[in-house]
């Protein structure tokens, strides 16, 4: 049966030699029955801390987590449930499979563990089970070291699936294997996730995976979420600079700049790179706002090459790559390195930008320091 995940006002602290370190502050999520959901941050943000205190091999310091309708830790209240009796299973990046057992007691490993041991013959049955889930029938008798990464992880996938746990606690589980396998599990397991329909809790710093595998994503910076939502929506409308720099690939190109009037009296905003000319409405709204300075976001996509003096902005393009499908434009400039993406092959050299009016992202002036 198919569980809620809930977190209330959860921190955390270690207590360390060197002191109390803070690694997460005021974290609040309800994740749905089915949900694959997805944590996606920087290395060190606290991902595998907060999956370990769903597990329960962390205690949060503060708050409380919910998993069903059953409260497994509120430090307020002394409740500590331990992890064996959560019901939750967990995979991690490095599979964590015993070298010695065949892949058949690699999966059989948490059942046979059972108290009261479970009849042989459903044992048995549930490893055939997932082993067919998986595709991974015909390794059941093999050792790991015999099985290539891929099949491996898939290993640790069927090793979780056998519990029937009501949560999926995943912890970078395909970070190990090369690009195209990546890809291809990928896929496997949003189908199986489907499937099986358990509530996931996964956690990753591949904003490409996370796009494709979220049902919702929580964007973790530095132990606090910065912004949760489906992934189109964080895609379409980042709440501050860490997402959008984080989330798309190349990634949301930055100005930064003081809101003026040109000796034409349009509005525009003055950066080290020379006057970005805005739209007319958000040019206005500005103003009207009273904002002096502010840091102009537009995706690669959303800028297309023009004439030099056709566009919002005129500067030069230094670098032109083929990469397939598209082409990608770079320029060098004062404020840093932006990216247009074009279906076009555009040439190097002086160039106009020209912005999608309604694809401009306005954020606070002096926020980027956070994430550059
Ligand atoms: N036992 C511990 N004692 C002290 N600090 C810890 C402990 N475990 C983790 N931390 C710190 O907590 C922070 C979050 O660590 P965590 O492992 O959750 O990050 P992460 O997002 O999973 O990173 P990665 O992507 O590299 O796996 C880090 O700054 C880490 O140094
Ligand atoms: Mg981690």
């Amino acid at each position: 049966m198919a569980c809620s995940v809930e977190l209330k006002n959860v921190d955390k602290s270690f207590f360390t030699l060197r002191g109390r370190v803070d690694v997460m502050r005021g974290i609040s999520l309800h994740i749905e029955p089915r949900e694959l959901f997805v944590l996606l941050g920087p290395s060190g943000c606290g991902k595998s801390t907060l999956l370990n205190m769903i597990a329960g091999l962390e205690k949060p310091t503060a708050g409380s987590i919910t998993i069903g309708d059953a409260v497994v830790a509120d430090p307020g209240r002394g409740v500590f449930i331990d992890p064996f009796r959560r019901n939750v299973a967990m995979v991690f990046q490095s599979y964590a499979l015993y070298p010695h057992m065949t892949v058949r007691a690699n999966i059989a490993f948490p059942l046979t563990n059972l108290k009261p041991r479970p009849p042989a013959g459903d044992i048995g049955r549930k490893v055939r089970e997932a082993a067919r889930l998986l595709r991974i029938e015909e390794l059941l008798d093999r050792k790991p070291a015999e099985l290539s990464g891929g099949q491996r992880q898939r290993v640790a996938i069927g090793r979780a699936v056998v519990r029937e746990p009501k949560v999926f606690l995943m912890d970078e589980p395909l970070s190990n294997l090369d690009a195209q396998l990546r890809t291809e599990m990928r896929a496997q397991l949003k189908e199986l996730q489907r499937r099986l329909g358990i509530t996931t809790v996964y956690v990753t710093h591949d904003q490409m995976e996370a796009m494709t595998l979220g049902d919702r994503i929580a964007v973790l910076n530095e132990g606090v979420i910065q912004q949760l939502g489906t992934p189109a929506g964080v895609y379409a409308h980042p709440s501050n600079v860490f997402v959008a720099r984080f989330v798309g690939s190349p990634p949301m190109n930055l100005f930064e700049g003081a809101v003026k009037r040109d000796e034409n009296t349009r509005v525009v905003l003055r950066t080290a790179d020379g006057d970005i000319l805005l739209p007319e409405r958000l040019g206005a709204d500005l103003v009207a706002q009273g904002k002096e300075r502010c840091i102009l976001g537009i995706r690669p996509e959303h800028i297309e090459p023009v004439a030099a003096g056709q566009g919002n902005f005129d500067s030069r393009i230094s670098v032109v790559e083929n990469v397939g499908s598209e082409y990608l434009a770079s320029l060098f400039l004062k404020s840093g390195h932006i990216v247009v993406r074009a279906q076009h092959e555009p040439q190097p050299g002086p160039a106009g930008l020209r912005f999608a009016s309604d694809r401009l992202h306005v954020f606070d002036a002096g926020a980027r320091s956070s994430v550059e």
